[in-house]
């Protein structure tokens, strides 16, 4: 029986990122689980034991995997780490070490995300405890990568969230043209946190398609930025798998890429239309005077009040009546709530008011 256990529990932990499933845990969780299962079915009797392996393994799985179900929740929502607090110290060595290597200050992001996504690079390279974790980024630089693989989750894709792109398609990039146009002068944007660059070249062909016909050859600029180099090298590169285009209609597809085996390239001139740079958001100066700022599903990672400077930042940046947009999930927090207009709540679309 207890054998059966065992393997469930293997079974249902080996896909499970999202908890901590180190030995310590793991043995919570089982002994949480053999606790629940009535006594008729947990013997170790010899005899018995072939045949109740087997009525147990077919009448009673149903209840196992329920009762381990119920386990990994209880005991991963309350982890009893006899050590939690040195634990958690050298949780801080570490961080702290990650921002002298790499300069790259993740104090502000949220706990419980870092140390999630730190657990899996912990298992996949087979050890327990932070100190463990830390000797081999020491000793194995190029760990690092791995590790700001999963820090800094770079999913992204064409025309994310199709009412968004319509509603800037529609509404918001020709009221900033028509602005514009008078004066000739260039549609500046700022796609911050572009990953692999999926959201400027959205922005990029958006706006050809807008201004190409525009009578007064208005111009546009859009500069995308982004912690990762990694995300930052493949951006300029262009190519993209079929999959992140799933939003790109076959009339874009056919204008806007070139099918080179199984991957798309980004033909030239919408190319050249973004510049990328490497900034952190945290840290480095933004982009000033833009007349759009997009920055979705980047606030996910940081905390409170991490966002709501950044929120100031951004005012700052924005041109007079310029817009601000943010990921579906996210939303404007703080003495910003006074300084913005909201002009679609589901789309997360804001626009700066002017100063009072
Ligand atoms: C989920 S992607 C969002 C991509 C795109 N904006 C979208 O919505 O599809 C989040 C991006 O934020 C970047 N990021 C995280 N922390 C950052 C920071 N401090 N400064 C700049 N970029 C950061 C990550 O590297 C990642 O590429």
């Amino acid at each position: 029986m207890e054998a059966i256990v065992a393997k469930h529990l293997d079974d249902m932990l080996r896909p499970r990122r999202d908890i901590c499933t180190c030995k310590r845990c793991r043995d919570d969780i089982y002994a949480y689980a053999l606790s629940r299962i009535p006594a008729r079915y947990v013997t170790s009797e010899a005899g018995a034991m072939h045949t109740h392996i087997e009525q147990v393994a077919v009448e009673q799985s149903s209840l196992i995997l329920k009762e381990l179900l119920n386990a990994i929740q209880v005991v991963s929502s309350n982890p009893r780490h006899e050590k939690q607090d040195d634990r958690q110290n050298a949780y801080k060595l570490l961080m702290k070490q990650i921002m002298l290597d790499r300069g790259v200050d993740f104090s502000q992001y949220r706990e419980r995300m870092l140390q999630r996504r730190i657990a899996v690079r912990m298992r996949e390279r087979k050890v327990e405890t932070y100190p463990e974790y830390l000797q081999i980024l020491t000793h194995e630089p190029q760990e690092y990568e791995a590790l700001f693989d999963v820090l800094t989750i770079n999913v992204s894709s064409f025309f994310r969230d199709d009412a968004v792109w319509e509603k800037l398609e529609n509404e918001i990039v020709p009221e900033i043209i028509g602005r514009k146009a008078p004066a000739g002068s260039p549609v500046r944007i700022w796609s911050a946190g572009c990953s692999h660059g999926e959201e400027p070249y959205s922005l990029a062909i958006m706006l050809y398609e807008l201004l190409e016909t525009h009578p007064r050859g208005v111009r546009f600029e859009i500069v995308a930025t982004d912690i990762d180099k990694a995300c930052l090298r493949q951006a300029g590169k262009g190519h993209y798998r079929r999959d992140v285009l799933r939003n790109v209609n076959a009339r874009r597809l056919k204008r806007f890429f070139l099918p080179v085996d199984d991957e798309f390239i980004v033909v030239p001139h919408i190319k050249t239309a973004v510049h990328f740079e490497e900034r952190n958001l945290i840290h480095d100066a933004g982009i000033s005077g833009v007349d759009m700022i997009l920055c979705r599903n980047v606030f996910i990672y940081f905390n409170r009040s991490l966002q709501e400077q950044l929120i100031m930042k951004y005012y700052y940046c924005l041109a007079e009546g310029g817009y601000f947009i943010m990921g579906n999930s996210e939303t404007l927090l703080g003495e910003a709530r006074e300084l913005f207009r909201e002009v679609d709540a589901a789309c997360r679309i804001y626009q700066k008011l002017k100063a009072a």
